[in-house]
């Protein structure tokens, strides 16, 4: 199957260094807000997480992110899934989103840390009964018999417990991404997009422009 006639223009806006202004952290708030406010764009919040585990082999999963803080990213995860062993051997990790209404990448990159299990509780008390009965009963990322027999399990877990109150797991909670690195990319005409890339250094950050 051929895709080479699968081609887009990009010219909906346009991205100078200037716009960024001192802090890209807020930067990316404001274009996370006017991803929020896109009709086109269902999961804004959607984004890809990239690691890389302790035989330097890669993976990349999509995730929600949950909380935008002033110099990290959280979003919430079973710390024995892949990704978490992947994290905890190796916490540089990768967070990109792409808009494609908005014509807008933005990768993230840093290290990965656990949130503090109180704020992971508080997150957990906030899910549905059913989202946090799904999280204890999945041993993410190992292989099942059958579908059928996760769905018993489960199940039989509302059964048991259905009424009661739901206890976190301690194997799951929340990955805060402390941003080290921001590159914004705004697609342009004839492949001659905006790239501006933002890196934390001494306590400040410098912002650049990539060639396209
Ligand atoms: C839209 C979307 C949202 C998702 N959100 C999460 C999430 O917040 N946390 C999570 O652990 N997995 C989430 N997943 C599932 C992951 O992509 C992945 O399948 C799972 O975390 C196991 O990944 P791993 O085996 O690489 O650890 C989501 C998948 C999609 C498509």
């Amino acid at each position: 199957m051929k895709l080479f006639n699968h081609r887009q223009s990009y010219d909906k806006n346009s991205l100078s260094i200037s716009d960024i202004g001192d802090n890209p952290m807020e930067f990316f708030k404001k274009w996370f807000n006017e991803a929020e406010k896109s009709d086109q764009i269902i999961e804004s919040n959607a984004m890809t997480i990239s690691t890389v585990d302790i035989d330097n082999s890669p993976s990349s999963r999509v995730v929600l992110l949950k909380e935008i803080k002033d110099n990290s990213l959280i979003f919430f995860t079973n710390y024995k899934s892949k990704k978490g062993k992947s994290i905890n051997d190796n916490p540089n990790i990768c967070a990109s989103f792409y808009w494609a209404p908005l014509e807008r990448q933005v990768i993230l990159k840093g290290i990965a840390k656990k949130t503090t299990e109180n704020y992971s509780d508080i997150y957990f008390n906030s899910r549905p009964f059913n989202s946090q009965a799904g999280a204890i009963v999945s041993n993410q990322s190992q292989i099942i018999s059958s579908y059928d027999e996760l769905i018993k399990r489960y199940d039989k877990f509302l059964e048991d417990y259905s009424g009661t109150s739901l206890k976190r797991p301690s194997h799951w909670g929340g990955i805060e991404l402390f941003v080290q690195e921001i590159e914004f990319w705004q697609g342009r005409e004839s492949r001659l997009h905006n790239r501006v890339i933002c890196n934390y250094i001494d306590d400040k950050w410098e912002l650049n422009l990539l060639s396209p």
